[in-house]
């Protein structure tokens, strides 16, 4: 499976952004993470341009925690496109990119005092509000500033889109919003507008899940949404002016897997806002999408060093099983100890060669840390390269030092040139927060 940009050149290397793997990996070491920007481009513009067509008044805002360093706020934010921030260190790398706060949200399930001061004092667009505490402590910060915030309401529709269970959020007993069938939600809805010297309450929010392939939860949850704007109207008088839908959509890791194109999906939700605006008498509001696996995730690929191959057999069970032990590992990608995530690689160094052998694809920590169970490559030597694709999304942001390991580069490779956008990591930096205590010196 060739991605984006990707394609073999007359080399028989694998090449993103026009760059020759083989030659990144030369100039940059390994394990290396490579951005296919004009890839992260097509997919930031196709989400605009489908949903400015089918919907119209539609605002695209970038989930940040898929992906998230200074470059790609900035490359986002040039795209037109919106930021979901769900931190501090989000939003202060939000800012670090130059991106604009009106096109800034900010969430979280528990956001510190600290952290809605900050998205007070940058001038976010919409902190979105997930609990009755939180409600109080923003609405006093934002009026001792003089200043009104603009909310949404996080909202739980109970939707459940049949995703792995650690990436479902919609469903009825999820952490995440102010329930909408036990009445929470309206309880949240009444206490906000209560408090309409520090905050303004412009719309709700929703978001199921990750990792999604099927449209229909989404096209379910709609509607749930906008009976709760309409009831608020009844109930409130109030307009809700924002309706955001999250994001979700799929990325496609394996050779047959189909996520729908985000055309499909801009149509499919569209229609069923557009509907749903019908069927309620609600005002047309704006729409807000939150991306991020479906922006990233596929324009993302990891390069490693392949070690030498390990044939393990028992008596007890038949066949060999080769590992295929590679220089990174749980640190730069937790996905598959985390959610048996599953990914597809090539050999970046004879691209074109036939696959012939089955190979488990092993990491080097101190732990059973399986890349991939089951690849099939071409006859792999020690030095090689493997290319793991899709693995832009969640995997730089959720690296880790385990080990001690140091977190890779990261490169955005586009028209034959690659600019480094994280630097590698160096063994000093990995002590650079230590401190050692005077008796223990
Ligand atoms: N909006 C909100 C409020 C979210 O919580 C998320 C993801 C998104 C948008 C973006 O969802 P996406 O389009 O990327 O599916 N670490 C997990 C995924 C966790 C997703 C958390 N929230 C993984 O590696 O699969």
């Amino acid at each position: 499976m060739l991605l984006g940009t990707q394609k073999i050149n007359s080399k028989n290397h694998l090449e993103i952004g026009g760059c020759d793997v083989v030659d990144l990996a030369a100039q940059f070491g390994t394990p290396l993470y490579v951005m296919d920007e004009a890839f992260i481009r097509e997919k930031c513009r196709a989400y605009k341009t489908s949903f400015e067509k089918e919907y119209g008044n539609a605002a695209i805002a970038y989930a940040s925690k898929a992906f998230v360093v200074t470059a790609m706020c900035a490359l986002v934010g040039k795209e037109g496109l919106w930021l979901d921030v769900a931190s501090a260190g989000e939003l202060y790398t939000a800012k670090c990119g130059g991106f604009p706060m009106e096109r800034i949200l900010f969430h979280g399930n528990f956001k510190s005092p600290e952290e809605l001061e900050m998205a007070v004092d940058y001038g976010v667009k919409y902190v979105v509000v997930d609990s009755f505490l939180e409600l109080e402590v923003l609405s006093a910060i934002a009026e001792d500033e003089g200043k009104t915030q603009e909310i949404l309401l996080r909202c739980n529709p109970g939707v459940d889109p049949h995703t792995h269970r650690l990436i479902r959020t919609g469903q009825e007993n999820s952490k995440f919003g102010f329930n909408i069938k036990n009445g929470k939600a309206m309880e949240a809805v009444k206490a906000a507008l209560r408090r309409a010297e520090g905050l303004n309450l412009a719309g709700v929010h929703c978001h199921i899940g990750s990792q999604i392939f099927e449209l229909d939860p989404f096209v379910e949850a709609v509607p749930v949404m906008a009976a709760f704007i309409k009831q608020i109207r009844e109930k409130t008088g109030a307009v809700m002016g924002v309706l955001d839908i999250g994001g979700g959509l799929g990325a496609r890791y394996l050779e047959d897997h189909n996520p729908p194109t985000i055309e499909d999906f801009a149509k499919v939700v569209s229609d069923a806002v557009k509907s749903a605006v019908a069927e309620t008498g609600i005002e047309k509001p704006m729409l807000i999408i939150e991306p991020g696996r479906s922006i990233a995730g596929e324009a993302g690929t990891t390069i490693y060093t392949i070690g030498a191959p390990k044939e393990v057999s028992i008596p007890e069970a038949p066949g060999v099983k080769t590992y295929l032990p590679v220089d990174g590992g749980l640190s730069d990608n937790p996905r598959p100890a985390l959610y048996d995530a599953l990914y597809s690689a090539i050999l970046a160094n004879r691209a074109g060669d036939k696959p012939t052998k089955v190979y488990t694809v092993s990491g080097k920590h101190c732990e059973a840390d399986m890349l991939i169970e089951s690849v099939v490559l071409p006859e792999a030597k020690i030095g090689d390269l493997l290319a793991v694709q899709t693995t832009g999304a969640y995997n730089h942001s959720m690296a880790s030092n385990y080990n001690r390991f140091t977190r890779p580069e990261v490169v955005f490779a586009a028209d034959g040139k690659a600019d480094i956008v994280v630097r590698r990591e160096t063994i000093e930096d990995l002590v650079k927060c230590d401190e050692l205590p005077e008796h223990l010196k």
